[in-house]
């Protein structure tokens, strides 16, 4: 993370270690298999955010992306910004778009909790098991509710 406004947020430390560290590189290789654990609530977690042709969605804590492109995908008119601590994970979620075809499919190394997203900028916000990390709930939320 090399920007100021990028950097993480004290109570976050523990988590950027892991998840930009070992941690991330183990879900990196591993993006797959993690994803099929979760696929039989996947399509009922995709229909809840109903996402719109025109929508900007923003996913907190995308990982390896799947959350993101299927939103892409259905905001065909709009886009979605995918955010994570993980350098690796993202690698991975940036090369699977891009070999998708999903040109708005965007994705940024930042902590959601604290990173000055534009105000009102998005029509929904989504997370599968991402925002449970963030070591000032209050904080990050507001910021979330901002966006
Ligand atoms: C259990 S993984 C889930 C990844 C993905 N959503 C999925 O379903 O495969 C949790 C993710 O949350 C991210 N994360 C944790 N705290 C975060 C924060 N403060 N800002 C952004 N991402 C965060 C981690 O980097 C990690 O990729």
């Amino acid at each position: 993370m090399t920007t100021a406004h990028r950097q993480p947020d004290v109570s976050n430390a523990e988590q950027v270690a892991a998840w930009d560290g070992t941690e991330g590189s183990y879900w990196a290789s591993h993006a797959i298999a993690f994803d099929r654990t979760v696929e039989r609530y996947q399509p009922h977690f995709h229909a809840a955010a109903a996402i719109r042709t025109h929508h900007r969605v923003l996913d907190i804590g995308c990982g390896t992306g799947l959350t993101t492109r299927e939103a892409a995908r259905s905001a065909p008119n709009g886009e979605a910004l995918g955010v994570d601590l993980s350098a690796q994970m993202l690698d991975v979620a940036r090369s699977t778009a891009t070999s998708e075809g999903l040109l708005n499919a965007h994705f940024l190394q930042a902590d959601a909790q604290t990173y000055r997203f534009e105000p009102a900028y998005f029509d929904a916000v989504i997370s599968r098991t991402g925002s449970m990390f963030f070591g000032r709930p209050e904080i990050a939320f507001a910021n979330l509710a901002r966006a």
